[in-house]
């Protein structure tokens, strides 16, 4: 008989957006594994809230999504765990790894995902861990998120959270507690919840304020993300709103903390093209558009001025160091290949200059790259 939470498992043809955070997660893994897996420690992935592996029409969710980039990018050199409160989710994903030849270094584990996070954080030690939580609602609460804060700076750790903000509206009874100043006993469970989930009441000053929802939401997640920061260990961080259609409710904030700052360039990189390329299929559809790809609608004239803008104010950088500060200011608005096209044109117009001559070792050709210094035009 289906129980509660089985019809997500169903199709992802009924919840489209869930592929964004699908393809977000696999362009994240595969790059942070491409990188890690040169490095000597051992790597942890772990999923704590993973869900049987595939759909009922056969489409791979997270655990799969992970190993498959783990076996191609760090075979032997990781141990995965895949955490499942509910039986038939863990006994689905335990028979998909033991028939695929996995278990011996992808682990189901059946226990309540935030429990075994606890479990699994008093036994780190130097190993890389990349901790993906994507729980149904508001159910993780931020302490045990905490631990994976506060590891030593010299470890790596990377964080990608599904934050299911939208969930805060109903849990928080706007009308209903009079923003939080009338609480009965039936709504303050809901109450206690959020500040679970927050790690703090200050969601209360986002939720219950004037703003339109997207915009309590959104900054709502920006808080939470400086949180995750706020230990000074994490302190690459962004947020990535998936919503249904373009100008619809957000389902999910997708949030990421790293401390590396390749993190940043991978999460931005991977999110503006999923996010863009799934709205621009939404809207386009069945149309004559369809086969256009959504790269060939993007208006990069405000990329030009920012660039042009971020040379000023930051003359003699290269081109791969000046990309940070940008996306750092301007998260998932641009992608990579959109910067590197901006740079040369502006550099061909005369609008900045590169400084770093041709048959250099820094320059062998007139084509520009990461390592070109850029400076404004005099
Ligand atoms: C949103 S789904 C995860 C989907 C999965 N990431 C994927 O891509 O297929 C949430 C999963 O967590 C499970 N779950 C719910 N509460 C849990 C808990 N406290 N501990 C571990 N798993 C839990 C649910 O049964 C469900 O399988």
């Amino acid at each position: 008989m289906p129980q509660a939470g089985d019809e997500f498992f169903q199709s992802k043809d009924f919840h489209p957006w869930s592929r964004v955070k699908d393809q977000i997660l696999a362009s994240y893994v595969t790059a942070y594994l491409a990188k890690i897996s040169k490095r000597q420690a051992d790597i942890i992935l772990i999923d704590a809230f993973a869900g049987p592996g595939v759909t009922e029409d056969g489409e791979p969710g997270s655990p799969l999504i992970i190993i498959g980039a783990a076996e191609r990018l760090a075979k032997g050199r990781y141990t995965a765990y895949f955490v499942n409160k509910k039986r038939k989710h863990h006994r689905k994903l335990k028979s998909i790894l033991e028939y695929r030849g996995l278990a011996h270094s992808a682990i189901a584990v059946l226990d309540d995902g935030p429990t075994y996070l606890s479990t699994i954080a008093q036994d780190l030690g130097r190993e890389s861990v990349l901790l993906y939580v994507d729980p149904y609602g508001l159910n993780c609460a931020f302490g045990y998120l905490e631990p994976f804060l506060n590891r030593s700076r010299a470890y790596s750790t990377d964080l990608l959270i599904n934050l299911q903000i939208p969930a805060a509206h109903r849990l928080a009874a706007k009308n209903a507690t009079n923003n939080g100043k009338c609480v009965t006993d039936r709504l303050s469970s809901g109450l206690e919840r959020l500040t679970r989930a927050f790690g703090g009441d200050y969601w209360k000053e986002f939720i219950y304020s004037d703003e339109k929802p997207n915009i309590r939401e959104k900054l709502l997640a920006d808080e939470y993300k400086r949180r995750l920061a706020s230990t000074g260990y994490l302190t690459y961080t962004g947020v990535c709103p998936i919503q249904e259609y373009r100008g619809g409710a957000t389902k999910y904030y997708l949030i990421f903390a790293s401390r590396h700052p390749d993190a940043m360039v991978i999460c931005n990189d991977a999110m503006c093209k999923s996010v863009n390329e799934y709205l621009y299929h939404q809207e386009m559809g069945e149309t004559l558009f369809s086969d256009i790809s959504w790269k060939d609608w993007r208006d990069t004239s405000e990329l030009d001025r920012v660039v042009v803008r971020y040379v000023e104010t930051f003359p003699g950088r290269t081109r791969k160091d000046l990309w940070l500060p940008i996306i750092q200011d301007n998260f998932m608005n641009f992608t990579e290949s959109e910067y590197k096209k901006s740079v040369s044109a502006l550099v061909n117009s005369g609008e900045i200059i590169c400084t770093t001559p041709i048959g250099s070792p820094q320059r062998k050709t007139k084509r520009l790259n990461d390592n070109c210094v850029l400076e404004p035009r005099s």
